[in-house]
């Protein structure tokens, strides 16, 4: 029995569908499925990721080749589908190479392949509960830990409740998805009330909406808030799907849409021992359009210095986003247990707080920041565990 070959890399590809034929015409090839899917390659991408030592290495399972090492003019001198059920291509530069139909399948294209999986959009009229899982049980449990995990990709926010006091929960909780990224504000911070805040997070004030470190290049992905203790009155957290508000002017007002993703505000963090600056406009897309970032923060904004027809522009537009930053209808009002770990997407969910009074209570909540990538990444190794237990 012919075994199967090893893939490009280190997931794992189950077979869920055969490969029954396949036909090549110039530089493309098309593998029809048992299921009736066609899925199509061009030579390049094939050839290139070839998984024979000379072009993949065989332990870090890297690309080993230049792009250029492949002829221009590489073609199919063969193709089939072997015994077992593999891809089997003799190629004219005279290699001969097979292809794992799990891996073939899912790195096929067909126009379902082509949408990525669309966050879920929301106002605080329609959410009126975060997604919320069982701490102690997502702990235990790799299912409940992705769905937790699932649910902040998608909604941008996710809570964790129940979970038990302890020193250094917050760190082993949050290394669990991957590191941590530290911050002027150290690799820990505690929202507590400061004599001498170099934030306004330190005081009992109220908060407007805003995403965190506006003032860096990229701005961080992940925060975790990890409620200690709370026995103060109001301070309820604030959150708005930022993308919702976008997607909202994108269509009601499309002029303020426009000076949102092209006209760039500075923010300025105004601490006495750093100097942070991060440029960008309020609203970013990616080369399709879509929204993938947002840098909004109403007390870190830096002087605009612009024409000033642009000026004018920049703040009409600024002020429209504010407006609805602000609407009681987007906004999602959350009250911090002690136990609960509030995670959020700091570059698409805005948070807030509300004031409180802090004489007769205890207010301490630990916060941690980490990345969106670390988020990503942790997903899909959970889910290639999961297969491979499968
Ligand atoms: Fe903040």
């Amino acid at each position: 029995m012919l075994d199967l070959p090893g893939t490009p890399d280190f997931d794992v590809w189950p077979i869920t569908h055969q490969a029954t034929t396949v036909q090549t015409a110039g530089q493309e090839l098309t593998v029809a499925w048992s299921d009736g899917v066609e899925t199509r390659f061009h030579a390049f991408m094939l050839r290139e990721n070839s998984p024979d030592p000379e072009t993949i290495h065989p332990k870090a399972r890297e690309m080993a080749i230049s792009p250029l090492e492949i002829p221009d003019d590489i073609a199919f001198l063969a193709a089939e589908i072997d015994a077992a059920g593999a891809l089997a291509v003799t190629w004219s530069d005279g290699l001969a190479t097979r292809y794992h139909p799990g891996w073939l399948r899912a790195h096929g294209w067909t126009p379902a392949a082509e949408a990525p999986p669309a966050p879920v959009l929301w106002r605080g009229s329609e959410l009126t509960e975060p997604p919320s899982f069982d701490g102690r049980s997502a702990l235990e449990d790799p299912t409940l830990f992705l769905q937790w995990l699932e649910a902040l990709r998608d909604f941008g926010v996710a809570r964790l409740r129940g979970l038990p006091q302890e020193d250094g929960l917050l760190e082993e909780i949050v290394t669990r998805i991957g590191p941590i990224r530290e911050s002027n504000f150290g690799r820990q911070y505690v929202l507590e009330i400061k004599d001498d805040p170099d934030s306004q997070a330190y005081t009992s004030g109220k908060l407007l909406q805003h995403i965190d470190l506006p003032t860096r290049e990229t701005p961080f992905g992940l925060q975790f808030l990890y409620t200690r203790a709370n026995t103060t009155t109001g301070g309820e957290g604030v959150y708005v799907d930022a993308y919702r508000v976008a997607e909202d002017l994108r269509r009601e007002e499309p002029e303020h849409f426009h000076s949102l993703i092209t006209d760039v505000w500075e923010y300025n963090n105004r601490a006495r021992g750093s100097d942070y600056r991060g440029r960008g406009p309020v609203i970013e897309t990616d080369a399709d359009g879509r929204i993938s970032g947002i840098r909004y923060n109403t007390f870190l904004r830096a002087p605009l210095k612009a024409q000033v027809d642009v000026q004018a522009r920049a703040y009409r537009a600024y002020r429209a986003f504010c407006a609805r930053a602000q609407d009681p209808r987007y906004e999602l009002l959350v009250h911090y247990e002690p136990g609960d770990l509030f995670a959020f997407d700091n570059r698409r969910a805005l948070h807030g707080r509300r004031g409180y009074d802090a004489r007769g209570g205890a207010r301490f909540i630990e916060g941690m920041y980490s990345d969106r990538d670390e988020l990503l990444s942790r997903i899909r190794l959970l889910k290639r565990q999961l297969r491979a237990g499968a």
